[in-house]
């Protein structure tokens, strides 16, 4: 396992400084990126706040919020801190076409990817020197390298719904949650037991819970963010809860109210009462790479909170870039921080799509031996406090780049792309997944043939 992370963190360096002629100007140029990176570097009207180091979390107490104060949506900060925060972006640069064996547009939308030997055959009849074989050689390890099956974690009935401006009706869930079930998903985090006034969204977890407690074949985790949130879902039936902390203590205020460290001991609470009635739980770290109110979030915040996750009993520790700011560039160095105190089989990653990273974060942590990814069927989700955040990746976009790496989902793209098209439908809204979009007008045009 550290070789692969070597390996990808050289990449990473040659990622972050193609022109470095030297290891040493490679490494300093993936070292500049890493701790200076896009992040924060277009910053206007907040000054940048100094990182809080590990052994300051949790020492400060939350601020409460008085009764005048409405509550804030879901994965945000609280409002003025956040005016006008803008992460600095970065200018395009064109990619090689991705290699496509063949796309069958059929009724089931299969779509097959390239092979690792055909391609490399392909590519060794272009390039002939050493050096470049050398190249090709060690790309073609890249690929080989990663893993054979990955297990996604469908998080829009949750994550996806949460943020609606307005309310989806019961039904819709249900179905929508029934679908994906039906496509393949092994896990469909299917609702939130949280306060219905913070977020009014999911008031209905307890109907959803009920409706789908015993549908076959998958497992639908809730979120708990307390005792009484854990005591309701299972009295609705749930058979597997999340906890979610934060990396930053600025988040973990607005999101949930208390520091990073009274909600540990309120998740440490919730996990010794799952324990005794054998019920898995799921952790997950937010912020992992930035903060929409303390702006860049260092890797041994991240390696902090997940470490503590884990010790107190989660089976799974995700890590989420909840603004979707993060690059390789920034994701790499959290991740290495990460598996440096957690299995890295015991890892997912959970990327919002604000800033279109996401596939190049997922790819650059399944080379470093991720396998779980969470992910929103048609991208659903956002926040509208997070000035530009935007859902997480695309289900259909994930399954679709994982079947070109030939890696195993058991998930049926035209499956999920079904129950996308039935939400986007009842949202009245287009959907954020390009897979999905792009691979709808091929079907289109061939049903016209
Ligand atoms: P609070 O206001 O600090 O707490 O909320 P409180 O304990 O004083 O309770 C206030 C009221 O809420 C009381 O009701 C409680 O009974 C009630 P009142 O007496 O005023 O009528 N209450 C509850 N009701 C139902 N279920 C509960 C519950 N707990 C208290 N479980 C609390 C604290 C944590 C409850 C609140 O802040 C909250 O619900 N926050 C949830 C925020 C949330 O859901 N955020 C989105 C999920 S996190 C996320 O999206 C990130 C993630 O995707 C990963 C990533 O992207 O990085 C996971
Ligand atoms: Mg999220």
């Amino acid at each position: 396992m550290l070789a692969a992370i070597r390996q990808t963190t050289r990449v990473c360096s040659r990622l972050a400084s193609p022109h470095a002629s030297s290891p040493a100007a490679a490494a300093a140029a993936a070292a500049a990126l890493a701790s200076s990176p896009v992040l924060g570097s277009g910053m206007s009207g907040l000054e940048r706040q100094p990182a809080p180091t590990v052994a300051g979390i949790g020492g400060t107490t939350g601020r409460s919020r008085g009764a005048d104060h409405p509550p804030p949506r879901p994965c945000s900060s609280s409002g003025e801190s956040r005016e006008g925060y803008q992460w600095g972006g970065v200018p395009y640069q064109r990619q090689p076409m991705p290699h496509h064996r063949k796309v069958i547009a059929g009724s089931n939308h299969h779509v097959s990817g390239a092979s690792c030997s055909s391609l490399y055959q392909q590519s060794c009849r272009y390039f002939s020197s050493s050096s470049d074989q050398e190249r090709i050689r060690a790309g073609n390890k890249l690929i080989s390298d990663l893993p054979r099956c990955v297990k996604i974690v469908e998080v829009g009935p949750r994550d996806g719904l949460q943020n609606e401006k307005d309310t989806v009706p019961t039904p819709v869930k249900i179905e929508l949650i029934r679908r994906l079930a039906a496509s393949g998903l092994s896990v469909v985090e299917a609702t939130s037991f949280v306060s219905p006034k913070w977020v009014p969204q999911l008031a209905d977890a307890k109907d959803v819970m009920e409706a789908v407690r015993n549908t076959e074949g998958v497992r639908l985790p809730v979120l708990t963010p307390n005792i009484k949130g854990f005591e309701a879902a299972i009295a609705a039936g749930a058979k597997e809860i999340a906890v979610f902390a934060s990396a930053s203590e600025g988040f973990s205020k607005s999101n949930i109210n208390c520091t990073i460290k009274e909600s540990l001991a309120r998740y440490n609470d919730v996990a010794l009462a799952a324990k005794e009635r054998e019920i898995p739980v799921r952790g997950y770290v937010s912020c992992v790479v930035g903060c929409p109110v303390d702006g860049p979030v260092p890797p041994s915040n991240v390696a902090y909170v997940a470490k503590e996750l884990y010790d107190m009993g989660c089976y799974e520790v995700s890590l989420g870039d909840t603004i979707g700011v993060g690059t390789p560039g920034t994701v790499v160095p959290m991740l290495e921080a990460a598996m440096s105190v957690v299995p890295v089989e015991k890892l997912a990653v959970h990327f919002h799509d604000t800033y279109g990273q996401s596939l190049s974060n997922i790819l650059i942590s399944l080379q470093m031996g991720v396998s779980v990814v969470d992910s929103s069927v048609a991208g659903l989700g956002g926040c509208p406090y997070a000035k530009g955040a935007s859902g997480n990746v695309a289900t259909e976009d994930v399954v679709y780049m994982l079947n070109g790496l030939g890696i195993r989902t058991g998930v049926d793209l035209g499956k999920v792309m079904a129950a996308g098209e039935f939400i986007c439908k009842h949202l009245g809204r287009q959907s954020g997944s390009k897979a999905a979009t792009a691979l709808s007008k091929v079907t289109a045009k061939a049903s016209k043939l």
